[in-house]
């Protein structure tokens, strides 16, 4: 700790450390400016350097100590340059791509002001009922923790004194994403084996790679409100991982804890929270009241586990240099996306869009052809998706406007009229005459980011009704048909997508979102991004996930099994094998995998390769696997592949995912080049959690699978007790 850190503690009145550990949500200037004379710790960015200036002024000359205020806002994919989603983001199977967001984003909130921003949001979820599944990176724990690593280091910089970085913040500890039937802020119950192998990981990886802050979900897990977590917040957080940061409660979460029925009332829910481990409770004035009247007693609240946390706040002050540099220079505030910013914004769209379906190479499209735009999305400007705040920069262009641009040789015409949730009798006959005289039809429809985001899950994740007869009717004029999927989560697209020609998952890509679907349609950009999350067939299969275990009665052969369907339901063909784990209704599997897409050119997987591959002990000890393989642009264009590499381990002590991601690499190969792509299996990428809270690495069989989201291939190695019998 800093001599200066222990000197204010000696110096501070329980009141104004108490003080010192509460953010005000939703506060005016005059309660915002009342609470910084009175010594408060954070406050939310009031949207101006002026006004943040006029704030912290208040802090550092009007009140007691002088103490410098954190200055928080949720800058989750940009503040006024607005990224892709987080979700659209891990699309692009390329961290680089979520370390631009973190660095642009940082560079410009802490021009305005910010230097705390409530982001990366880390929770991994198996179900796309939830409307925050649009935050995070997805279903996969190994790909949404490189992910989070890349935007905390994005965020933070190499030192948090640097004036264009900011404090970041892994949330929501945890298991949020995990809610029972995918309704937001729903009870969360699993096993221990299941918390760590599948929810804590990415925050473990993300306190590794030096998280600032860490913030408490809403969610009880186990029977525990993560409020009052004390064997998860301190037990786990803070004293297994050593995680010396600062753990903020959610907005009103210890409040809730009422709610949750655990405690009588809020007083009783501040303490319960700040001895559980919460350092900072966003709410109102639950620790000290709006007279400055200290609502807990030193012999109500521990007074050691309060300096902790006043610590912790002033150390993270300290580290922000804001003793030394409080204000935000007005010079180089930031009011709207510039020119750089949007470059960066659009560098990182173009990485992010799936191909999933292209029959007859419909795309990218044709020179010459005569193209008709129609569908809710063609003019929309609602491209940046959720968590943007009223001040981000709007989409320069529709995707009308830029598809205009980018069709240099071919004529665009653009069907007006559409609407999300509704469609004409008119407007339908009008688009069908036209894509009757078309050579193919763009249709841009999807999920508006309303629909997405905190409190918005959906129990029904198909597009809206008036969408599909929209793609029904089109299709049924024959006319080749592109559907541009703007969406905040998957979709079941089950009931129209093998009518249509091409399918392109376009997720809410930001503020030059409708310039990258552009440069994809005509073919300047080739489609590089892989599904991050599961496309069900249905609902009703949901929670779906890659990485699911075998179960007693898998599927006997590699999908379909030969059969006559069951009479009257479209089930899976395998009368012969009825007795497995399916549904009647539904044939086996999503409708689109995880891994899953494509591009413009093919790509061939060579064998796989494995380096010496050491005993059990060894790997123990620090020792890795080498795992190469040799892929080849096959095909007429430049591309993107996106090699993945799976492993199974095929008999455990405990049962284990049927494949886990434990490796990927995005490669750039020109037309007939090939390179070699080394990828490494450490104790780590081989261990398992049993349910009595220890690891395992066990000796035997492995199956390694080297996926591209088409083509597979595998290998296998067995992992011995002794070098010698390797
Ligand atoms: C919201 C969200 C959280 C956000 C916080 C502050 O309720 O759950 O992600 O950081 O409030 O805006």
């Amino acid at each position: 700790m800093s001599a200066r850190v222990d000197a204010l503690l000696e110096r501070m009145t329980w009141e104004q450390k108490l003080l010192q550990l509460q953010i005000v949500w939703r506060a005016d200037t005059a309660i915002q400016h009342d609470l910084a004379r009175r010594g408060i710790g954070a406050q939310f960015w009031p949207p101006s350097v002026a006004a943040v200036n006029a704030l912290q002024r208040v802090a550092v000359e009007e009140s007691e100590l002088g103490i410098p205020l954190l200055v928080a806002l949720d800058v989750v994919h940009g503040q006024f340059t607005i990224f892709p989603t987080p979700l659209a983001q891990a699309a692009s199977f390329d961290p680089a791509v979520a370390a631009a967001d973190a660095r642009v984003s940082a560079a410009e909130a802490r021009a305005n002001g910010v230097n705390w921003t409530f982001s990366p949001m880390v929770d991994v979820t198996r179900d796309p009922r939830w409307g925050r599944v649009v935050e995070g990176f997805g279903e996969d724990v190994f790909l949404s923790s490189r992910f989070a690593e890349a935007k905390v280091r994005g965020y933070q910089g190499d030192r948090l004194s640097r004036r264009d970085v900011v404090a970041s913040c892994l949330k929501h500890f945890v298991a949020y994403g995990a809610a029972e039937a995918g309704r937001d802020y729903n009870t969360t119950d699993m096993s221990h084996r299941r918390l760590r192998e599948t929810y804590l990981e990415t925050f473990r990886a993300g306190v590794a790679a030096g998280a600032a802050s860490v913030m408490a979900s809403f969610n009880a897990l186990n029977g525990i409100p993560m409020h009052a977590n004390t064997g998860l917040l301190t037990g786990v957080l803070k004293d297994e991982w050593g995680f010396a940061g600062v753990v903020v409660g959610d907005a009103d979460g210890v409040a809730q804890l009422v709610d949750h029925g655990i405690v009588p009332d809020e007083k009783t829910a501040v303490a319960r929270a700040i001895e559980a481990g919460v350092d900072v409770v966003m709410g109102g004035s639950l620790l000290v009241d709006d007279d400055g009247v200290a609502v807990l007693t030193p012999g109500e609240l521990s007074p050691a586990r309060v300096d902790d946390a006043v610590r912790r706040v002033l150390t993270l002050k300290e580290r922000l240099g804001l003793f030394e540099n409080p204000y935000a220079d007005e010079r180089r505030e930031v009011r709207s996306a510039t020119a750089p910013a949007r470059a960066h914004a659009r560098a990182a769209a173009s990485r992010c869009l799936v191909l999933l379906r292209n029959e007859g190479a419909v795309l990218p499209l044709a020179r010459g052809a005569q193209v008709l735009l129609a569908g809710p999305f063609a003019r929309s400007t609602d491209h940046l998706g959720a968590w943007v705040q009223s001040f981000a920069s709007p989409v320069s262009q529709t995707l009308a406007d830029a598809l205009a641009e980018a069709m240099t040789d071919a004529a665009l015409e653009v069907a007006d009229g559409a609407d999300v949730f509704a469609v004409s009798e008119e407007h339908l006959a009008d688009v069908v005459g036209r894509a009757a005289r078309a050579d193919v039809v763009v249709l841009a429809v999807g999920e508006p980011s309303a629909l997405s985001g905190e409190a918005s899950s959906r129990a029904d994740i198909a597009l809206p009704a008036p969408q599909v007869r929209l793609i029904r009717a089109v299709a049924a004029t024959g006319t080749p048909v592109v559907i541009v999927l703007a969406t905040g989560r998957p979709l079941v697209v089950e009931d129209w997508v093998d009518e249509v020609d091409a399918v392109l998952v376009a997720w809410h890509l930001g503020v030059e979102g409708p310039a990258a679907i552009a440069e994809v349609l005509v073919g300047r950009t080739n489609p590089g991004g892989r599904l991050p999350m599961t496309f069900p067939r249905a609902v009703g299969q949901v929670p779906i996930h890659y990485d699911h275990e075998s179960t007693g009665r898998p599927p006997r052969t590699g999908g379909r099994i030969q059969g006559e369907a069951h009479p009257g339901l479209a089930g899976p063909d395998n009368t012969d094998d009825y007795y497995t784990s399916k549904y009647l209704d539904l044939p086996l599997g999503p409708r689109f995998d995880f891994g899953a897409g494509f591009g413009y050119t093919t790509f061939a997987l060579g064998d796989v390769a494995f380096g010496r591959v050491v005993a059990l002990a060894d790997l123990e000890a620090g020792a890795t696997i080498d795992v190469r393989v040799r892929v080849q642009n096959t095909g007429t264009r430049v591309g993107d592949d996106v090699v993945q590499l799976y492993v199974r381990d095929e008999i455990a002590s405990v049962t284990q995912p049927v494949r886990r991601l434990r490796g990927f690499t995005r490669v750039t190969l020109e037309p007939g080049d090939a390179t070699t792509l080394a990828f490494t299996l450490g104790a780590d990428d081989l261990r398992f959690w049993t349910d009595d809270g220890t690891q395992l690495l066990e000796p035997g069989a492995f199956t390694v699978w080297i996926d591209d989201g088409v083509s597979r291939v595998h290998a296998r190695f067995e992992l011995t007790q002794r070098e010698d019998a390797a």
